[in-house]
């Protein structure tokens, strides 16, 4: 069909047009506010521009105050009259989160963006003070019970979604629901890909659980591809590439892209109105690169019965219970 006929086949229909969706074009967000955990760097720095762009309130959630102060200063330098602050939130420090929340001078939040991440490459197996394996600590049993704390101020925003940022990365492992913690063995690339396949997993379950408790707030996953920081472009101090080592990445430009556009499906889950609880997005090329689309949801990452094992274990691991279709009381 040639783009001549689409387009006057489309112009005589009579259902109203939504425009497609545009990494660049996104829409005025003037009376939201949103929070996007590790938002001083990488993947939730492009976060926090782009949604800083629709004029929005944007939170920093970061552990390092110099290094989210640089984060706010290149944001307002690329977008005048941004709106930037930051929150002091440290996801490996179980117990300060109740804290951190507490500091959030807001009445409701749109969203918050569970980006924040680590991963490392190579033993030892290494844990948070709370005494939780890092990845596993950091990644999922962090995010887990930051959503027990936001949950008032997510209940009270319209409509507010939990935006999980999960990974390509957790296709091919599965959960060891006797071993979430890696104590037995540990192989730090598999116990990485766990922790996001538990993200994720918590993400779909959530989800379940707002639309049974009949709660205004959704629950969506999404994840960047694949997202070098050779690739990505400069934010200085916050973050440089040079000309050399652009060059050298440009090969893997086929298969990879950016993390200014790792961002985009994760802006995406935030921003469209058409996006639903339950959905994943992600990069539409090889599930790698280019725009957002909807993928479908692997049958491992949304099975209930693991997901609710792995809640149950959540909440005895963290000690709290995220629950958004009550208000929590604090
Ligand atoms: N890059 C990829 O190709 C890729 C692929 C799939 C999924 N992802 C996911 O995308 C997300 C962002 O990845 P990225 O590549 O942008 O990573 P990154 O550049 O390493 O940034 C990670 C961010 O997480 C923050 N963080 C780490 N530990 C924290 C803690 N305890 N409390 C608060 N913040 C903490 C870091 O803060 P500090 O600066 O203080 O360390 C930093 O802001 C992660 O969830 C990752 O799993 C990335």
């Amino acid at each position: 069909m040639s783009s001549s006929s689409t387009s006057s086949s489309m112009a005589s229909s009579s259902a109203p047009q939504t425009p497609p969706w545009d990494v660049h074009r996104l829409p005025a967000c003037a009376d939201r506010t949103f929070l996007v955990t590790g938002g001083n760097a990488g993947i939730g720095y492009f976060v926090a521009e782009q949604l800083a762009a629709t004029g929005a309130v944007v939170w920093l959630g970061s552990r390092d105050a110099r290094k989210a102060g640089a984060a706010a200063d290149s944001i307002r330098s690329h977008v005048p009259g941004a709106r930037v602050r930051h929150l002091r939130l440290d996801l490996a420090d179980l117990s300060s989160l109740e804290g951190a929340v507490d500091r959030l001078d807001v009445e409701r939040l749109d969203a918050v963006v569970h980006n924040a991440g680590v991963a490392l490459d190579d033993p030892p197996r290494r844990e948070t003070g709370d005494g939780h394996e890092l990845m596993f600590g950091t990644n999922h049993l962090g995010h887990f019970a930051l959503t027990r704390w936001l949950a008032p101020l997510l209940s009270a925003a319209p409509a507010a979604r939990v935006v999980t940022v999960g990974s390509f990365a957790a296709r091919s492992v599965r959960l060891d629901l006797d071993d979430l913690e890696s104590a037995g063995d540990y192989r730090p690339k598999r116990t990485y890909s766990r922790s996001k396949l538990a993200q994720m997993a918590f993400g779909f379950e959530l989800d379940r659980r707002l639309r049974a408790a009949g709660s205004t707030v959704s629950s969506v996953v999404a994840h960047p591809g694949g997202a070098l920081d050779s690739l990505t472009p400069s934010r200085p101090p916050v973050h440089t590439t040079t000309a050399g080592e652009r060059l050298r990445g440009l090969p893997a430009a086929l298969m990879v892209q950016g993390k200014e556009a790792g961002a985009w499906p994760v802006v995406r889950a935030t921003l469209d109105p058409d996006v639903r609880g339950g959905q994943m997005w992600g990069p539409r090329v090889f599930r790698m690169r280019g725009a957002p689309r909807s993928e479908r949801v692997p049958a491992h990452m949304a099975d209930a019965a693991v997901a609710a094992r792995l809640w149950a274990a959540s909440c005895e691991l963290t000690g709290v219970e995220p629950h958004l279709g009550l208000l929590p009381a604090r």
